[in-house]
């Protein structure tokens, strides 16, 4: 199970069955919450790691975000560039392995949105995939993650818990907010938490 994950295949497999039962069919509330509250992040280039089928990249599109989606099933991107151009909205969706996205995209992006793709990255990757998020983000960028843990076996599919994704992010990223999600779909209720956080500045060297 850990290393199928790892390929496109496993998934691509998910999205030609019909088997893709973490696609929520639209974005995620809590994101719809950020973009309306009154400390919305302002629009800004934004990657979304194992996009999908674009439910949570066109919502920040719709806000004027200038949105680029990675994912490496072929058929969830093909859906995703296919209902942009349906709603009239400018996003680009990209047919890549997230893995390879580093030097190509280096300090590109103001932020970096996830949903459900820490949990679907193989628990050997994960250090990997921080360091992934951490490589395409501007010094001053923002990760904005909605993480669904929980620790039973299996799912979703790996799994993981907010300690884990504390130890893997803070190295790297301040914990500006870190929760438990409001407004979760009813299935993920107490499973979701909601995360911005920012890159650390760098100290200077010779200053600690
Ligand atoms: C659980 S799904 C979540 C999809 C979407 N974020 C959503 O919430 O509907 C995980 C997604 O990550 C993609 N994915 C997993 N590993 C990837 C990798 N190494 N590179 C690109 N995409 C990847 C899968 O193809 C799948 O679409």
């Amino acid at each position: 199970m850990s290393y199928q994950t790892r390929t496109p295949e496993f998934w691509e497999g998910r999205y030609q069955e019909g088997t893709d039962r973490w696609d929520l069919g639209q974005a995620a509330p809590p994101f719809i919450r950020l973009l309306n509250a009154a400390d919305a992040p302002p629009p800004g280039s934004i990657a979304v790691l194992g996009s999908g089928k674009g439910q949570d990249a066109l919502l920040f599109a719709e806000r004027g975000f200038e949105v680029t989606g990675f994912d490496f099933a072929p058929s969830a991107v093909a859906r995703a560039a296919e209902v942009a151009q349906t709603r009239g909205l400018s996003a680009q969706f990209l047919q890549r392995d997230i893995f390879g996205l580093y030097p190509e995209f280096a300090d590109r992006f103001d932020y970096v949105l996830e949903h459900t793709c820490f949990c679907a990255i193989d628990p050997a990757q994960r250090e990997a995939y921080v360091n992934l998020v951490r490589s395409i983000l501007k010094p001053q960028g923002e990760l904005i993650a909605l993480f669904w843990a929980h620790d039973r076996p299996g799912g979703p599919p790996h799994g993981t818990t907010p300690d884990e994704i504390l130890r893997q992010f803070t190295p790297n990223f301040e914990p500006a907010v870190f929760e438990r999600a409001q407004d979760s779909i009813a299935s993920r209720q107490n499973e979701e938490y909601f995360a911005r956080f920012r890159v650390k500045s760098v100290l200077p060297t010779g200053k600690g």
